[in-house]
């Protein structure tokens, strides 16, 4: 028999304090902690049933028969649920994105975060916030954020267990309301992923240096956010974008996840910045680029960006909601 079904929907992230690097890469905890907001629009369902009798987990995304690397993730995610519910059954899951997968707009958050709420249900755990999110830390570290919705931090924690590691919302939803226009300056899928990008950059030069600023960058974004400070986060944001990518840079071989739009983009918000309005970027492991603005700005600014050549679309995102159960 197939067990009860459980759907969960959640959102992206934007990371502004970036989560680049790890401390352990089997309970996948980070090197230094990270501050995000969730994203409205972009988002990823799960519906999850546990049983049915079949010799190996089923994985269908956007309605496809899903089988090797992301399937073999999956399942590994759901061995970890199973383990703590005592079950064995294998599961169907059926995932639905409205995120373009593998371009940069950390699609795996969502899709983690989203799995961890509909997976821990269907097999019957009742987990609490943080637990959940230490769940969907273990599918994709920064889907530890999109549990929770606005502004959230992923603490770094101690123990070696990794049972402090967690994120936590840093403000209600309504606390601030900033838009982010996002950039998409190349559909093709990226060449390094964030999991593989993050071992080479360990062994960059820059990467201790990288890991030394975060608690600064952190305090620094806490402090913005919570005086709703747009310049001082949005410069910290800048900040820590672009020494997460020069610590790439630095990598061998090195990291370059920007085409000529994404720096087409960066000249266009320092320019908008100039004519005054108050703009800001972040670029993740990908050539997209996202940009931090006030509501009333927002228009202008997509303008600005949809007519740097190579930007192939503009999507204008409100804070969103962390992950929330359907049925
Ligand atoms: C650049 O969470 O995708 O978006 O934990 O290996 O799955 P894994 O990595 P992932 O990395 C995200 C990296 C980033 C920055 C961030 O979201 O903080």
């Amino acid at each position: 028999m197939v067990g009860a079904d459980s759907t969960a929907r959640a959102n992206v992230n934007v990371a502004l304090v970036k989560y680049w690097g790890k401390r352990d890469t089997v309970l996948n905890l980070p090197a230094t902690g990270s501050i995000s907001l969730t994203l409205d629009g972009l988002g990823t369902e799960a519906a999850v049933a546990f049983g049915g009798g079949g010799e190996a987990d089923r994985l269908a995304i956007d309605g496809v028969e899903t089988t090797g690397g992301e399937a073999t993730r999956v399942t590994r995610f759901l061995d970890l649920v199973r383990a703590a519910a005592h079950r064995r059954e294998r599961a169907t899951v059926a995932m639905r994105s409205t995120v373009p997968r593998g371009i940069g707009l950390a699609s795996s958050a969502a899709a983690f975060a989203a799995l961890a709420l509909a997976a821990s249900r269907a097999a019957g755990l009742a987990l609490d916030p943080p637990g959940l999110s230490a769940l969907a830390r273990r599918g994709s570290g920064s889907a530890s954020r999109s549990i929770f919705g606005g502004f959230v931090e992923w603490h770094r924690g101690e123990r070696a267990d990794g049972v402090d590691s967690f994120a936590e919302p840093l403000a209600p939803l309504e606390h601030w309301d900033v838009r982010t226009v996002v950039a998409v300056t190349s559909t093709a899928p990226k060449t390094v992923s964030s999991r593989d990008g993050m071992v080479r950059t360990a062994a960059s030069p820059f990467y201790p240096a990288w890991v030394a600023g975060a608690e600064a960058d952190l305090a620094a974004t806490r402090a913005a956010i919570r005086a709703r400070d747009l310049e001082a986060l949005g410069l910290v944001a800048e900040h820590s974008a672009l020494k997460m990518h020069a610590a790439g840079l630095a990598a061998r071989p090195p990291l370059v996840y920007w085409r000529p739009a994404t720096v087409g983009c960066i000249h266009r918000v320092w320019a908008l910045r100039a004519e005054g309005v108050s703009a800001f970027f972040t670029i993740d492991a990908g050539p997209q680029v996202k940009v931090l603005c006030t509501p009333a700005d927002a228009p202008r600014v997509a303008a600005a960006l949809e007519a740097v050549p190579g930007v192939e679309r503009i999507v204008t995102c409100r804070p969103g909601r962390g992950a929330e159960l359907i049925t």
